[in-house]
């Protein structure tokens, strides 16, 4: 498995937020990570992606042990996220904003940019040229001028995706990328999660959206008060009763 959890626990005062959470993702798989409002999801991703560190338990990518490393390094190791706060610079052009993410990358080392060599230019000018195109890979070439304070939510929420596509990752998070999106959005979104799937990118999906989780994903894990209650294909998950006494349970009356 590329990346892999085992037992990972996070207190906060005495609540347990996430409560040895067991889960693996294989390469090139869409995986999703659903479960009601406060079930440790986004702890979960914060963990993952080092903004973090567990109280207790492994994160391993590619064998190698990165829970309790900074985010930046963990980037660098190849997993970059969404927020599901957006967290953008509202200032900077969405084209900038995704250049942002593309000096991340690992193969572009930062002492080169700083000192000014001649392929310090030519890796700028190609870093401008990728983040054009990775925004007309959501969809937003239109936009790529506009700062990102005047942008829509769905709109942020697509740059904020071109922006952690921008380093190459291994393993991308999204943190409900589709909320504040229109239904044809919302379609959008879905084709490109697996677009980045079939171009080898791994992808850690938390969604409130169930039929996109359902469409898109190879597995699902569920999460309810922190622990791990089901894992499986989106069909396995779906007739599982302790998923729909859950979280299902309320979107079928619905
Ligand atoms: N920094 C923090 N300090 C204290 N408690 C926290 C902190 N972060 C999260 N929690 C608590 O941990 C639990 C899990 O929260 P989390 O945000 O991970 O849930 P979630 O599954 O992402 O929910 P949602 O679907 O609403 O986004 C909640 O009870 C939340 O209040
Ligand atoms: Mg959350």
């Amino acid at each position: 498995m590329l990346l892999s959890l085992q037992d990972v626990r996070k207190t906060f005062g005495g609540l347990a937020a996430v409560d040895g959470a067991s889960l693996s993702v294989g390469s090139g798989e869409v995986h999703g990570l659903i479960g009601p409002n406060g079930a440790g999801k986004t702890t979960l991703l914060n963990m993952i992606s080092g903004l973090i560190p567990p109280t207790a338990g492994t994160i391993v990518l590619d064998g190698e042990r990165i829970d309790g490393m900074p985010s930046h390094v963990v980037a660098s190791r190849g997993i970059t996220r969404t927020y599901q706060n957006i967290r953008l610079f509202p200032a900077l052009t969405a084209a900038d904003n995704v250049l942002v993410g593309a000096h991340l990358r690992r193969d572009a080392p930062l002492w080169r940019r700083m000192l000014f060599l001649p392929s310090a230019a030519v890796e700028e000018r190609a870093a401008q040229d990728a983040s054009l195109a990775l925004l007309a890979r959501v969809g937003m070439s239109g936009q790529a001028g506009e700062r990102a304070s005047n942008l829509s939510y769905g709109d942020q929420r697509r740059v904020e995706i071109a922006r952690a596509l921008a380093s190459e990752p291994r393993v991308m998070l999204l943190d409900e990328p589709t909320a504040g999106m229109n239904p044809a959005e919302v379609v959008a979104i879905a084709e490109l999660i697996r677009s980045v799937a079939r171009t080898g990118h791994s992808v850690l999906l938390v969604e409130h959206n169930v039929k996109l989780v359902m469409d898109v994903c190879d597995r699902i894990t569920v999460l309810d008060f922190g622990k791990v209650i089901a894992d499986g294909t989106p069909t396995e998950v779906a007739r599982d009763p302790a998923v729909i006494a859950a979280y299902l349970g309320g979107e079928a009356a619905a």
